[in-house]
């Protein structure tokens, strides 16, 4: 029983490990699915920072050049790039933000070296060229950290691009001059020259959601505890109903028990009884012929006196077996198995039934005595009735008491024939009885395999040559 519930708790424990994992691990991919829509947005909000240079701010300027040609000197990537515009707004942004954003415009021919593209970036690149996708989106893996990862293209060349990017000879001066005139240029109308991408640490995406995750994981685990707690309470009104039952059995067992021995309290005293009444009738006689010598009269009391023992401690076998109170003693095996045969003397001198006891190992047990005489009286009494049913010849019942494998072992054996194949695996069930029901009640074995699991023990039935062995280990 103490077993079982440490089972369930371990099934739980391991079912809650998994759902926990699953809400983490769906936490995380809402946590994700969240970061790139923020992400996303954050990218088109740069795109169309960079649209609105393109579109508005540049051709002004260029208009007010053409105008006034001393404003020329005024050529700057501070108020005519793109670029240079949407990475410091992006710069200002990040500044109030608490997640990690790393921006990035990447392209395969740039003016400016630190804007070349990897080989991975360059591949996401042409396939945003040849229109294969609008987006691109996936986790990758750097330096054993992984990277939430989101790009989207800029807008393709126009022909005011090329004034920086066509031809090196039209471009301003001051741009080569920054640049060289190697990289950046001989672009066309339509192309696509580079792509914009924000890339976050997964670790900084869960950092930046932790009050959601520790939230979450507080709600679990107290859903977990109430659960326990649940089970618990539940199992252990299953545990007190089971308890109060094997305890009601036990006592409707120890009624049936006493029922049949009410009987052999009368049979057990007979022999003694008659024996002291033919002492007194021998007194008698021999007083009578004044043969009573002192030495006789001392010898016909200490055989009355043996006799008035013997009837005293039957007498308290019963008392002690019917008394409801006990309390736990320790005891030797010997003397609850030498109880037990005393209680059931009568009918066993009246069936015939020789009781042999064999103690190798004379055990000591702690608990209650009656619980045990119980198991043995049970035991016998079902020897008892197979003997009768199977009109046995020569009866005995062996009791043995030894080690075994570091086991303490108490065997009781009897030649009563075999118990059949359907019936031995049914044999401890509560109710299960091949007799009358009239005077049979079927929880006798019951009653044993409830006991001696309480003591942690394992009562066990085979079948031998002629009759059966029941094993008590401990
Ligand atoms: N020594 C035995 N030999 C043959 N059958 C047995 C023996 N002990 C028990 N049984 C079988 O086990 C059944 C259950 O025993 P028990 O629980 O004591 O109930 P009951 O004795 O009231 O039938 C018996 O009805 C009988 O069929
Ligand atoms: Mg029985």
């Amino acid at each position: 029983m103490k077993f079982n519930f440490k089972f369930i708790i371990a099934i739980f424990i391991v079912l809650y490990a998994i759902i926990t994992l699953l809400f983490f691990n769906f936490y995380k991919e809402i946590a994700i699915k969240d970061t790139r829509q923020e992400a996303g947005s954050m990218l088109n909000s740069m795109n169309a920072i960079r649209t609105y240079i393109e579109e508005i701010q540049r051709p002004m300027i260029y208009n007010l050049i053409e105008d006034n040609q001393s404003l020329d000197k005024y050529f700057d990537a501070r108020i005519l790039s793109s670029t240079y515009i949407s990475q410091y707004i992006y710069e200002k942004q990040r500044q109030n933000k608490e997640l990690k954003y790393r921006y990035k415009l990447v392209a395969t021919n740039p003016l400016n070296p630190i804007h070349m593209a990897t080989d991975f970036e360059a591949n996401i690149l042409n396939k945003f060229r040849d229109n294969k996708i609008q987006d691109y989106f996936s986790i990758i893996k750097e330096n054993g950290e992984s990277y939430f990862f989101i790009a989207k293209p800029i807008s393709r060349n126009t022909k005011a691009c090329l004034l920086c990017h066509g031809n090196p000879a039209d471009a301003p001066k001051r741009l080569v001059d920054q640049y060289g005139d190697t990289r950046g240029f001989y672009e066309k109308e339509g192309d696509l020259r580079a792509m914009i991408y924000l890339k976050i640490a997964i670790s900084d995406i869960i950092e930046y959601h932790k009050d959601e995750f520790v939230t979450g994981g507080i709600t679990m685990f107290a859903v977990f505890i109430i659960f326990i707690i649940l089970i618990y309470i539940i199992y252990n009104k299953n545990v007190k109903l089971q308890e109060r039952k094997e305890i009601l059995f036990e006592h409707q067992n120890r009624l049936a028990v006493m029922g049949s021995m009410i009987g052999n309290i009368s049979h057990q005293w007979k022999q003694p009884l008659s024996h002291l009444s033919s002492m007194l009738i021998n007194i008698e006689l021999l007083s009578e012929r004044g043969k009573l010598s002192h030495e006789k009269v001392l010898s016909k009391i200490g055989d009355a006196n043996e006799q008035i023992s013997f009837m005293s401690n039957t007498i308290n076998d019963f008392k002690n077996f019917f008394s409801p109170k006990e309390i736990n003693s320790d005891f030797k095996i010997e003397d609850i198995i030498g109880q037990s045969v005393r209680l059931l003397q009568a009918s066993l001198n009246k069936n015939n039934i020789k009781v042999i006891i064999d103690i190798e190992e004379n055990f000591t047990f702690v608990g209650s005595r009656n619980e045990f005489v119980q198991v043995f009286v049970n035991i016998i009494n079902n020897a008892k009735d197979a003997f009768i049913s199977n009109k046995i010849e020569n009866r005995e019942i062996l009791i043995r008491s030894y080690k075994n494998g570091g086991k303490t072992i108490v065997s009781i054996q009897n030649n009563a024939g075999e118990i059949s194949k359907e019936v031995i695996d049914k044999i401890f069930k509560p109710y299960f009885s091949t007799k009358d029901l009239s005077v049979a009640t079927g929880i006798g074995l019951y009653i044993c395999k409830v006991i001696i699991e309480r003591y942690k023990g394992d009562i066990s039935v085979k079948n031998i040559d002629d009759g059966v062995i029941f094993k008590i280990k401990f």
